[in-house]
């Protein structure tokens, strides 16, 4: 499929945002819309699937409306839709797939069922319609794929190619800082919280572990999880005031350190030219800072908007596979469990 100006609607509700946006040639944002269920769950202090479905169902019609709405067009100016299919929440990925489909249907566009975390890589392709267009990512590179249930390190040797370096053996990056968060009793979602709170913090006052596996490419943070733990037990043993800060800061430095150092150990030994970071974590500050005070590699790092749950990425993964003339029927299901990349 070529041509000079395609215009892709993506749709995404894998989890508690209900988004839609709409995305030129797979990089230029003409709108990107998000309904955030985030304050609902927070009382639950993660989470809640059926809620969410529900949630996705109220929002779905109007945040799709307001996307085109933004951008000044109706369907008759789309050329083709994108949708999460996966992985995510069974009840709330049916919700943007169904109207997805629906659209495709009343429309004759081509439609594509995306990888959720395909999407996350492909937010580094993105900027905004109204300013300067950012620098391109260059294969072959090395994406560190960090969010709340993801923490990979992926090889690319070109679009929609995804070799698996490594991942976490148990917790993702983004679901340790949500639960060590809980233990410090800071807000949902956690990763923000322990970024605000390391602000006044020392991150060399605890010396946490930084898992540093046997296998080179994977990473681990149950351990740090479990000195967080003891640390926070120790303190409230002896009556002393929490140092919450101080514990915040030294976590965080822990993290970012084990994902920096592993990135950049992946990229020299598999001969990547360019780096990207993205998932939700990738809106750290502590992160990003570690990425952009190196010079061995340019380094690709969404805005801090696009780093978690949004749809133009959707739309500018499906892009790509719409540029590889890869089309989805419409009797697609959703995948609940699906991975991105394998080792083979
Ligand atoms: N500034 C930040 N620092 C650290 N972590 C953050 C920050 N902002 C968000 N996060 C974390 O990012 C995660 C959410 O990211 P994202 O929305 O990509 O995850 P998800 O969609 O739930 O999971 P996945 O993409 O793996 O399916 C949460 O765990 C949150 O704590
Ligand atoms: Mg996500």
């Amino acid at each position: 499929m070529k041509q000079t100006n395609m215009r892709v609607l993506g749709i995404e509700s894998s989890c508690d945002e209900t988004a839609a946006a709409i995305v030129e040639n797979g990089r230029v944002i003409e709108s990107n819309v998000i309904a955030s269920q985030v304050d609902l769950h927070a009382q639950f202090g993660g989470v809640y699937p059926e809620l969410a479905s529900r949630e996705h169902v109220k929002a779905v019609h109007a945040t799709v409306n307001e996307a085109l709405q933004q951008a000044h067009m109706g369907l008759g100016d789309l050329d083709g839709i994108a949708v999460t299919r996966g992985p995510g929440l069974a009840g709330s990925l049916v919700v943007g797939v169904n109207l997805a489909k629906g659209l495709a249907l009343s429309t004759d566009l081509p439609i594509v069922g995306v990888n959720h975390l395909e999407g996350h890589l492909y937010s580094a392709w993105l900027y905004p319609a109204d300013s300067k267009p950012t620098p391109e990512p260059k294969f072959p590179l090395v994406a560190l794929l960090v969010s709340g249930g993801h923490t990979e390190l992926i090889l690319m040797r070109g679009h929609l190619q995804y070799q698996l370096l490594g991942g976490t053996s148990d917790d993702a990056a983004g679901e340790a800082f949500d639960k060590v968060a809980r233990l410090l009793e800071l807000g949902y979602p956690g990763g923000p919280s322990i970024q605000k709170a390391a602000m006044q913090g020392n991150p060399r006052a605890f010396n946490f572990p930084k898992a540093r596996l046997n296998d080179p490419w994977n990473f681990s943070f149950s351990g740090l999880k479990t000195a967080v733990l003891r640390t926070v037990e120790d303190f409230k043993a002896s009556k002393k005031q929490l140092p919450t800060a101080d514990i915040a800061a030294s976590f965080q430095a822990a993290v970012v350190g084990a994902l920096f150092e592993k990135t950049i150990a992946a990229a020299k030994e598999f001969g990547a030219i360019e780096i990207i970071v993205a998932g939700g974590v990738s809106a750290n500050k502590a992160l990003r800072e570690a990425f952009r005070s190196q010079t061995e590699f340019r380094v690709h790092i969404p805005h801090i908007s696009l780093c978690t749950d949004n749809a133009a990425m959707i739309a500018a993964a499906g892009y790509r596979h719409f540029m590889a003339d890869e089309f989805s029927a419409l009797d697609f299901d959703v995948q609940a469990n699906w991975a991105l990349a394998t080792n083979a």
